[in-house]
């Protein structure tokens, strides 16, 4: 059999497993609606459904018990996630608990090495302590954008010296800094949908 036969039948198998998938996430700044489309044409290319909705105030919720995967994310500030994406959570907490949940944040904290675990900790492993009954079997913590054009004087302020840890010393912060990791961020996505 060829390899090229080989792989089809493959991915065709795993397509039979993986149908229907939903992304949902909330956003303050726009990086983590780009990293959900990313994500989301991931996941098409495996040629399974999705759909990805951006939890704004009003949203309606999906039923996450139509869904094979329930993928749900946000953006951090001030180490919070977005108000949506956890009501969502606790809403649904339990159709959740009976069907496959992947969690993942964006993160200013993730592109710096030496925050790295606490934001993984406080982030993304105490949701289920947070939400007994949420029992995500991925999580991806995934580095984020700092775009100050977006910002106030005062959040400027506050983000620049939430950033200079981040950059060599001596060096000008950029008025862009984006620390997401394409790679990984679909590398992560095709091992959920395998
Ligand atoms: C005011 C402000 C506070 C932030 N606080 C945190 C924080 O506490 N922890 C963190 O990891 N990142 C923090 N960040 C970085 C954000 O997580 C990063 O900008 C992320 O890309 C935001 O996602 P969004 O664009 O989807 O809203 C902060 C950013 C801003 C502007």
């Amino acid at each position: 059999m060829s390899k090229a036969f080989c792989e089809y039948t493959h991915r065709f198998t795993r397509l039979t497993m993986m149908k229907k998938v939903l992304i949902v996430y909330g956003t303050r700044y726009g990086s983590t609606s780009e990293v959900a489309q990313e994500m989301s044409n991931t996941v098409r290319e495996f040629g399974a459904h999705v759909d990805t909705i951006n939890l704004e105030k009003g949203t309606p919720f999906p039923e996450p018990e139509e869904y094979d995967l329930v993928i749900i994310g946000s953006g951090i500030r001030t180490g919070q996630w977005k108000k949506e994406p956890l009501e969502f959570i606790e809403q649904k907490l339990e159709s959740l608990s009976k069907t496959k949940v992947a969690l993942f944040v964006v993160s200013g904290y993730a592109g710096n090495p030496d925050k790295v675990s606490e934001a993984q900790a406080e982030y993304l492993d105490n949701m289920p302590a947070k939400y007994p009954g949420l029992s995500p079997i991925s999580t991806a913590l995934i580095g984020g954008v700092f775009e100050f054009k977006k910002y106030n004087l005062v959040i400027r302020a506050l983000v620049k010296n939430i950033v200079k840890s981040q950059i060599p010393p001596g060096e000008e912060i950029p008025e862009k800094l984006d620390f997401r990791n394409w790679d990984m961020i679909r590398d992560w996505i095709k091992q959920l949908v395998q």
